[in-house]
């Protein structure tokens, strides 16, 4: 079960993954259904019964599936670090919706194969992603070079050429809010597309950008467990995964920007100029608003 040698076509690790995902969102589901207690990692960083407890099933199910391989889990497991291949485990992404009871989440399960010699700051390759979203029974899988399956059936990123008609998403830190730059991409990207969603779990982001649901995501300070197995989805159908230079993104980068394909270049140059400080679209403040709804004394934006 844990390395190469299989026919064309016969996926190595996604079937025993894909298992596992499912056992886990079952779990998921039924923690959803019962209702959970919310404790705080710190700022508004959730985290609940469901997230261990999911988190030590997959570490079971993991040890016994694929003994040899290493596991780096959000909520504390590591395995084996050492081992050729490790996956990145988050047991709920989307804890947040989860405990409002808000049906946006998923189980991530991403693989990366790290030769001997790789050094600890240095990524491997992503060979392998499950997603699976426990609400709406769907399964996302990818290996690398065999491209991308939703519920069994290969999937595509979109087609779309121009952000102008393209459909986008990004998160918000949960950590040292108000550090966080991203209230003005979100305006200019809201401006220049058919909007912005924020749904609430980076890994199905990608998922829904591997599927073609949604064109591009963004988002600053995400951690490997929830980016790993989405990349995957998203190359494998086509798309692209940078940070918002265009650079190769790393595990470790504090950015990223996925998309179809086609529109990467043209978010790319949104982002250089922002970072510039230049094509700033003039957002009227609350106090200005105030000021011209008095004097007009109409209530309606639009007019
Ligand atoms: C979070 C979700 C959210 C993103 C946050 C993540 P969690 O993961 O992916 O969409 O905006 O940055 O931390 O904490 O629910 O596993
Ligand atoms: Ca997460
Ligand atoms: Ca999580």
């Amino acid at each position: 079960m844990s390395g190469g040698g299989t026919a064309a076509g016969e996926l190595v690790w996604v079937p025993a993954a894909a298992v596992i995902a499912r056992e886990a969102g079952a779990r998921l589901r039924e923690f959803y259904a019962q209702g959970v207690e919310t404790e705080y990692k710190g700022d508004v960083d959730l985290v609940t019964v469901a997230d261990r407890t999911v988190e030590k099933l997959i570490h079971t199910r993991m040890s016994e599936a694929f003994p040899e391989h290493g596991i780096f889990g959000e909520e504390g497991t590591r395995e084996r670090l050492d081992a050729e291949f490790r996956w990145y485990v988050d047991p709920l992404d989307g804890t947040t919706n989860f405990a409002h009871g808000f049906p946006q989440f998923c189980v991530s399960l991403g693989l990366e194969q790290r030769p001997a010699g790789t050094k600890p700051d240095e990524d491997g390759t992503l060979v392998a992603g499950v997603i699976y979203d426990p609400m709406r029974d769907e399964l996302y899988a990818a290996e690398r070079g065999r491209g991308a399956t939703l519920n069994g059936r290969p999937m595509h990123v979109s087609r779309a050429k121009d952000l102008g008609e393209a459909l986008l998403a990004t998160g918000f830190p949960s950590r040292k809010r108000h550090a966080s730059p991203n209230v003005h991409f979100y305006q200019e990207f809201t401006l220049r597309s058919h909007g912005v969603r924020r749904a609430g779990s980076a890994a199905l982001d990608l998922a829904y950008v591997a599927c073609g649901r949604l064109d591009a995501f963004w988002e600053f300070n995400l951690n490997p467990w929830d980016t790993a197995a989405g990349i995957l989805l998203v190359e494998e159908a086509g798309g692209r995964v940078t940070d918002y230079a265009g650079q190769h993104y790393r595990l470790a980068s504090d950015e990223i920007l996925a998309s179809n394909g086609p529109i990467h270049g043209e978010l790319m140059g949104l982002f250089a100029d922002m970072f510039a400080g230049r094509d700033l679209a003039p957002i009227p403040t609350p106090r200005e608003f105030a000021e011209r709804r008095a004097k007009t004394g109409t209530r309606n934006i639009g007019t």
